[in-house]
């Protein structure tokens, strides 16, 4: 194909490219696609140099004639657009209310922990804070768990090596807080745990716990019930009962479960508390001398009491949630009512 007649195909392609041009943006595409620095017209007037010397001046002369025509096209275009442009500015109604951003919010198990934070910060705990991917040692063995102890099973556990383990549960927080300092010691700690549970609507491979510990001389488990009746207490509410039922755990002695009475049916017994009027809350105890001795406190001397509550069982009673997995599935309809 001559120039030339390149140059009446661009001619009429771009008149029609131009009258079809719908917006300012597009009407930009298209003079920079034909006037532009490497535009479809440069591209032709670079070669006019290869014609022979009687057709230059001639392919020249159109040249520049078709970028005068294209130019006063994509004037006359804008202008066009420019009153629609200008309806739509118009259009927008400054009364017209904003959009009102959506905000986000904790998430409501962190809600739970902070309060559980401060309210034991306000009976004297301090926070401690230890690993979710825990050595054994940690997680069993200072806790005075023998080897074969059942809580060890690999059905039971995220093991990641024979040593390192998916921390089962808060308490060997107690063992690193204790390596770190001498007593007396008065904290608790917040967070996750792993457990290779089958997810229904109370179990999850993944959920959070708050522990407490604290070892001073004299403490005794009537410190231990005072401490928990005034956390339940401030936290369901002042008519809350709490009692201790014997239990086993390798790292208490003697160990105790902690039951609160129902919050459903205040203690007259329904369907959430199996007619019983109490629930469990979790497990507790005074710290077996072996776990002191771990640490090299004088076990003699002193004596602890430590507990561990489900952080989601917790915020289930408090808000009357009936099944785990809401806090884990990220939807914002049950998320955004916290
Ligand atoms: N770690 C125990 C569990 O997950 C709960 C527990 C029991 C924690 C007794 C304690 C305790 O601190 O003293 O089942």
């Amino acid at each position: 194909m001559s120039l030339f007649e390149e140059v009446a195909n661009l001619g009429r392609a771009s008149a029609e490219e131009v009258t079809s041009a719908a917006t300012a943006e597009a009407v930009e595409a298209l003079r920079v696609r034909y006037l532009g620095r490497r535009g479809l017209l440069r591209n032709l007037f670079d070669r006019v140099r290869d014609l022979p010397q009687e057709d230059r001046r001639e392919a020249g002369r159109v040249l520049n004639e078709l970028k005068a025509v294209i130019s006063a096209a994509l004037e006359e275009r804008l202008g066009l657009l420019a009153p629609k442009l200008r309806q739509e500015v118009l259009a927008v109604d400054l009364s017209y209310p904003g959009r009102r951003p959506r905000s986000g919010r904790l998430h409501p198990l962190t809600q739970t922990m902070e309060e559980i934070v401060a309210t034991f910060g306000r009976l004297g705990f301090s926070l401690a804070h230890g690993p979710d991917v825990e050595l054994t040692y940690y997680n069993f063995d200072a806790l005075n768990t023998p080897p074969d102890h059942i809580s060890r099973s690999p059905t039971d556990n995220f093991y990641i090596t024979d040593d390192v383990v998916l921390r089962s549960q808060t308490s060997p927080v107690q063992v690193r807080t204790m390596e770190k300092q001498p007593p007396p010691v008065q904290v608790i700690s917040v967070g996750r745990c792993y457990r290779p549970d089958t997810v229904d609507a109370t179990h999850c491979f993944m959920f959070h716990q708050v522990e407490g510990l604290m070892v001073d001389e004299n403490v005794t488990f009537a410190d231990l019930k005072g401490v928990l009746t005034l956390f339940y207490q401030e936290y369901l509410g002042p008519d809350v009962r709490v009692r201790f039922l014997p239990h086993f755990f390798p790292f208490t002695e003697p160990s105790g479960e902690v039951h609160m009475s129902c919050v459903f049916c205040r203690g007259s017994g329904c369907s959430v508390c199996g007619r019983t009027g109490w629930l469990e809350g979790g497990g507790c105890g005074m710290v077996d001398p072996n776990v002191l001795a771990a640490v090299g406190y004088d076990a003699e001397r002193y004596t602890g009491f430590a507990f561990g509550l489900g952080i989601e069982r917790m915020a289930m009673l408090r808000h009357g949630i009936n099944d785990i997995r809401l806090f884990f599935e990220n939807d914002v309809r049950f998320l955004e009512q916290f």
